[in-house]
């Protein structure tokens, strides 16, 4: 047991690092929810973690059929994999929606100009179009918004928070694979691989 708990401290660290290094396999994650029956799965980019309780974070628009999903079912898992080092981690988690909160506040503060022009498009995220679209305002298509107008793109904003229940982490290696699950109690146990 003292081994799988060194290698997820090490994993933990790898995200940690992700968080504001775009070469880390970890800075983006496959997040899926449940649409009715179905799980629907999209990429997005961890902004942040927090241990003691384990938490990850991201960013989306407040619009977006991800946090009506979110909204009706919080269940959701949050899957990272990289490449280089062949781990995957597999994360079941419980979320929380942070709108118009102090969370939503401290999150858009750390948002670059570039990405908030993304939260004053003019249509909501995954809504069909007569025609094509960016869904950035077309001003702003080559350069990036004053920090005055970019503002308004707040009311779009939401910061998504993910408690993790269960973490799932497979580590391949060519003289024989570990697999561990760590429990919403920290306890650890090793898992078929
Ligand atoms: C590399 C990459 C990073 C992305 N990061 C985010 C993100 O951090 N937040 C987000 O809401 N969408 C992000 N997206 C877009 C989503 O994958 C998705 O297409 C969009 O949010 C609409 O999702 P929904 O219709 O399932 O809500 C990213 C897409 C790619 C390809």
């Amino acid at each position: 047991m003292k081994k799988i708990s060194k290698l997820y401290k090490i994993e933990l660290e790898f995200l940690k690092d992700a968080i504001n290094n775009g070469k880390n396999d970890y800075h983006t994650f496959v997040f899926s929810t449940l649409n009715d029956n179905f799980p629907k799965s999209r990429i997005v980019v961890l902004r942040n973690l927090l241990v003691d309780p384990l938490k990850i974070y991201f960013n989306a628009d407040f619009r977006s059929p991800k946090v009506a999903e979110l909204k009706q079912n919080s269940s959701c898992t949050a899957l990272f994999y990289d490449k280089k080092r062949k781990v995957q981690i597999r994360f079941k988690c419980k979320s929380t929606v942070h709108y118009q909160n102090d969370y939503a506040k401290q999150a858009w503060l750390k948002t670059r100009l570039q990405s908030r022009k993304c939260y004053m498009g003019p249509f909501a995220p995954s809504k069909k179009l007569d025609e094509w679209h960016p869904n950035i305002p077309l001003e702003y298509s080559k350069s990036d918004p004053e920090k005055l107008h970019s503002e308004v793109g707040y009311i779009n904003f939401t910061h998504i928070e993910l408690k993790v229940v269960e973490s799932d982490i497979l580590q391949l290696y060519h003289n024989g694979h570990i697999r561990f699950r760590v429990d919403n109690k920290q306890n650890l146990c090793y898992l078929s691989p």
